[in-house]
C-alpha cells in the first residue's frame, strides 16, 4: 500500500533493504508506515545490488549519507568484509541482515536472532510489544529447556544461535539432509559450548526427542506448502511442547493446525519478521516504533 504521507524534504534521512531479487520484500511498506506513525522523516527504499556490486554499493551508501540498510539474499555473507565491526550475533551466525552506517564506518548485526526470541516472549507474555530492552537476555522460556530445531538453513542459524543466548539446556537439530545438521550441530555446540545433536527427519530418535521437548522449532520451508507431508506426526506432540514456525506465509502453517489439535501452544513467524524490522528501525532511529503499525502494513 503506497504511504501517502510521504513528504520527502532536505532533511529526509534514507534507510533500505539490498537483495538480488528485492521487489518481493515487504520491508518497505513496514518500515515507511513505521515512520509515518512515528513522524520521522526517513524514507525506506529497495536496492537491487547485483552479486559482485556488494562493495561498490557500501561504498555508495557511505559517500550518499545512508543512515542504515537491511541485507537479504544473496548477500548475508558477502557484505561481512567490508564491515567495520560485528555484532556477536552476526559473528556466531555468520550472517548480517542490518548494517549501521556513521562516520565513515559500517556496523553490521543480526536482528533475527534477538526477533525470533523477542517474538516468543512477547507470546509468552513476558515483555511487552513495544519494549525489546530484555530480548536475547531473560532469564525465562526457554532457559533451561530442550528444543528441537526442523531445518539446518539459514534461518536454523540465526534460531540456533537465539536459542543459545536464551539459555536452553539442549537442542537437537533434524534436517532432510543429514550431513547438515550434524555439521550445524557440531559448529554452534563448539562456538556455543550448549549440548546439540544433529539428526535426520526418519532418525528413529526423533519422536521421542519431540515428545520430550519443551519447544519445538520449524524452520524449513516446507511448511509453506499445505500439498506437502507434514515432517513430523502430530501424535509425536505433547501438549506441553510449544510449536513455533517461523514460516509467515501462510500465517497459519499445517504444522501449527496439527499441532493445536493435539493441544500446544502455537506461534507463526509474522511476529518474528516484525521484530527483526522493529529492532533495526531502533538501532538507525533510537525510537521504538509501533510494532501493530508494522504487522499491518505487511498485509499477510
Ligand atoms: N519469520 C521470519 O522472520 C523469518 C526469517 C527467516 C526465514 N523465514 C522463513 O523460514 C523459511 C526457511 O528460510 P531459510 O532462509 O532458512 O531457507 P534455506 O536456507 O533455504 O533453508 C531451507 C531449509 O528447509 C529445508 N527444506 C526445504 N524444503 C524441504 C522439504 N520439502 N522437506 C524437508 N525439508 C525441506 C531445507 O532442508 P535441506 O537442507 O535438506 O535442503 C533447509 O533445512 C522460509 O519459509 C522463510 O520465509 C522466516
Amino acid at each position: 500500500m503506497p504511504n501517502n504521507n510521504l513528504h520527502i524534504t532536505g532533511h529526509t534521512r534514507i534507510v533500505g533493504v539490498i537483495g538480488a531479487p528485492v521487489e518481493h520484500s515487504r520491508s518497505p511498506q513496514m518500515h515507511n508506515a513505521a515512520f509515518a506513525k512515528a513522524q520521522l522523516n526517513y524514507v525506506y527504499l529497495p536496492f537491487h545490488v547485483r552479486p559482485g556490486e556488494v562493495a561498490r554499493a557500501l561504498e555508495g551508501f557511505k559517500a550518499i549519507n545512508v543512515v542504515g540498510i537491511n541485507v537479504t539474499l544473496p548477500h548475508k555473507q558477502a557484505v561481512i568484509p567490508f564491515l567495520t565491526s560485528l555484532s556477536r550475533e552476526a559473528q556466531l551466525i555468520g550472517a548480517v541482515n542490518t548494517l549501521s552506517f556513521g562516520e565513515g564506518q559500517i556496523h553490521g548485526d543480526n536482528t533475527d536472532a534477538p526477533g525470533f526470541l523477542q517474538a516468543l516472549r512477547e507470546f509468552k507474555g513476558e515483555v511487552s510489544s513495544e519494549s525489546r530492552q530484555h530480548a536475547g537476555r531473560d532469564s525465562s522460556f526457554p532457559e533451561g529447556e530442550d528444543v528441537v530445531v526442523l531445518g539446518a538453513g539459514g534461518s536454523a542459524r540465526a534460531v540456533v544461535v537465539a536459542l543459545t543466548l536464551a539459555g536452553v539446556a539442549s537442542i537437537v537439530i533434524a534436517n532432510r539432509t543429514v550431513s547438515k545438521a550434524i555439521a550445524l550441530a557440531e559448529e554452534m555446540s563448539k562456538k556455543t559450548g550448549v549440548t546439540m545433536h544433529g539428526m535426520g527427519l526418519a532418525d528413529s530418535q526423533l519422536p521421542a526427542t519431540v515428545s520430550q521437548s519443551a519447544l519445538l522449532v520449524n524452520t524449513t520451508s516446507a511448511s509453506m506448502e499445505s500439498s506437502q507431508p507434514l515432517l513430523i506426526s502430530a501424535d509425536w506432540l505433547q501438549p506441553r511442547t510449544m510449536v513455533y514456525d517461523i514460516v509467515y506465509t501462510p500465517p497459519i502453517t499445517p504444522l501449527m493446525q496439527a499441532a493445536s489439535s493435539v493441544g500446544c501452544q502455537t506461534l507463526g513467524g509474522i511476529q518474528m519478521l516484525v521484530h527483526q524490522g522493529a529492532i533495526a528501525f531502533e538501532k538507525w532511529t533510537g525510537v521504538t516504533p509501533c510494532t501493530e503499525v508494522m504487522r499491518q502494513a505487511l498485509s499477510l
